[in-house]
């Protein structure tokens, strides 16, 4: 088990799975939704439209999987962030359950390595120290209860996200 973080786009580093942070429609967005769907083409798009049709979204808080079309990956895992409100909405408790889903469902279809963004950190302005916090307590608290190792990078698209991810992991600067 390992925790890594890098700065870049995630759509262009290869792992087994590939977390995305979508919205409850699963119908795509701006932001790392935009350009995960851009990058690997319109097949995302139709299993997620599958997953509507069954299960008619996807809740805050909560993941869904689909394949990857053409990213370098086996699977893109959807995840909705919380909306940032304030902290009294129950936002922290949401994100770290975005984290532990998405790794539960990795680990499900025997996913080694799984690549996050900063979920929730963008549109959704959720304030970036707390949500570092909060990504590296969960990865690592669920990771500490598994078996089977699972290394997760964390892709920080904005030097923000990658400085204060790298203090949380205590990774020299
Ligand atoms: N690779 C990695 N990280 C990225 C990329 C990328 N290509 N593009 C953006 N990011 C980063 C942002 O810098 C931010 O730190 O992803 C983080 C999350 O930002 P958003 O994509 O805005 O996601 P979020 O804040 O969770 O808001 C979700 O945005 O587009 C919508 O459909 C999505 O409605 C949902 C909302």
């Amino acid at each position: 088990m390992k925790i890594e973080v890098v700065r870049g786009d995630i759509t262009r580093i290869a792992a087994d799975a590939i977390v995305n942070a979508a919205n409850t429609s699963l119908l795509g967005g701006g932001g790392v939704d935009g350009a995960i769907h851009r990058a690997g083409g319109p097949a995302i798009l139709e299993d997620c439209r599958k997953i509507i049709a069954r299960q008619g979204g996807c809740k805050t808080g909560e993941a869904v999987i689909t394949g990857a079309g053409d990213l370098p990956a086996k699977y893109v895992i959807h995840t909705v962030g919380p909306v940032w409100n304030g902290g009294t909405h129950g936002e922290e408790e949401k994100l770290a359950s975005c984290y532990r889903n998405s790794l539960q469902l990795a680990r499900d279809h025997q996913c080694c390595t799984v690549t996050f963004p900063n979920i929730s950190t963008g549109i959704y302005h959720f304030p970036k120290e707390k949500a570092a916090a909060i990504a590296v307590r969960a990865v690592q608290s669920f990771l500490a209860g598994q078996p089977a190792g699972i290394n997760v990078i964390f892709v920080c698209f904005d030097e923000e996200n990658y400085s204060l991810l790298k203090a949380e992991l205590k990774i020299g600067h």
